[in-house]
């Protein structure tokens, strides 16, 4: 299967899976492919020219050949109802304001963090969810009567980091489980991959939520603030460091924002590379907000991020 085969599979899996009927078409990515494509088959042509003093006729590399051939410049390549992804707003990091009184990340890159294999990394990691809860249910009460620590593979290649546990979460003590885990379920199954296979954790590992100003009996869940922040993030920083993904998504701004110790605007940023500690990270909208803005739009933009994901994570 070749890359623009793969490419191809995948929003028809956004289609299926992701509900996305119009999948942003990654057309500078289509373009590169085509232009190598073509490189490659002039390649093999002058090759087999110098080779033997004669041109190889069309037929020699056909599938490059047909691959090499120009697209008619407006039309799309997949299909009509296929529209180009918007380009992201380029910003400038360096204007993004440091959030106080955070833990700090470890210092230096995750690749320098002890290698451990899967197996010492599920030890590893059942370890410290003893610790997380040992120490953490010393907080609980009020909103919180649990401690939601994460859960997935802990040696997965990809992990999603949210804000912090909801009601359904907080009553299950397992990460996104409620309404947004469902549309966090689409998106894990939309890139083909199973929940299992991942790993889902949270900036703060206990629920924050306040009396609702429309009916005081209920329970409104909030933005952790940044003292909340900081009772979680040494966990969240440990978890991170057995895992060692390849590629991590952060889900909304507050996960974005305390993780990366900064505030930096969702909208802007996403669909664009960051780092953490050496290793890709992808912001997106949060399933919540998706939710509540159900656009098209807003879905094509999520799964324009996740695509680039995918594309990162493919081998080759
Ligand atoms: N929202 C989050 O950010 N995390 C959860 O676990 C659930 C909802």
């Amino acid at each position: 299967m070749t890359k623009l085969d793969r490419l191809v599979e995948q929003w028809l899996q956004a289609e299926v899976a992701f509900g996305v009927l119009e999948v942003p078409i990654p057309r500078a990515k289509v373009q590169a492919l085509r232009e190598k494509a073509r490189v490659v088959a002039g390649q093999a042509a002058a090759a087999a020219k110098a080779a033997t003093g004669v041109r190889p006729p069309a037929t020699v590399a056909p599938r490059a050949a047909a691959r090499a051939t120009p697209a008619p410049p407006a039309r799309p390549a997949a299909s009509a109802a296929i529209r180009p992804a918007p380009a992201p707003e380029p910003i400038t990091l360096k204007l993004a304001t440091p959030i106080k009184d955070l833990p700090p990340a470890p210092a230096g890159k995750l690749a320098d963090e002890p290698q451990l294999s899967p197996e010492q990394k599920q030890t590893r990691m059942a370890e410290l969810e003893k610790a997380a809860i040992a120490e953490l249910s010393k907080h609980l009460g009020g909103s919180a009567n649990r401690v939601v620590f994460g859960e997935g593979d802990a040696a997965a290649s990809l992990m999603f980091i949210g804000e912090g546990p909801g009601a359904e979460e907080d009553a299950t003590g397992r990460p996104f489980v409620g309404r947004s885990g469902q549309l966090l379920d689409k998106m894990i199954g939309a890139m083909g991959f199973t929940r299992p296979q991942v790993y889902i954790a949270n900036i703060t590992k206990l629920r924050c939520a306040e009396p609702d100003p429309m009916n005081p009996n209920r329970l409104k869940d909030r933005p952790p603030t940044s003292e909340e922040a900081a009772l979680g993030l040494p966990w969240l920083h440990q978890q991170i460091a057995i895992i060692q993904p390849r590629v991590i998504v952060t889900l909304g701004a507050a996960a974005l924002c305390f993780l990366r110790g900064q505030k930096l605007p969702v909208t802007q940023v996403r669909g664009q590379w960051l780092d953490y500690r050496g290793v890709p990270l992808m912001p997106t909208f949060h399933p919540s907000y998706v939710l509540r803005n159900y656009t098209t739009e807003t879905r094509a933009k999520v799964w324009s991020d996740l695509q680039l994901v995918m594309q990162r994570l493919s081998p080759g």
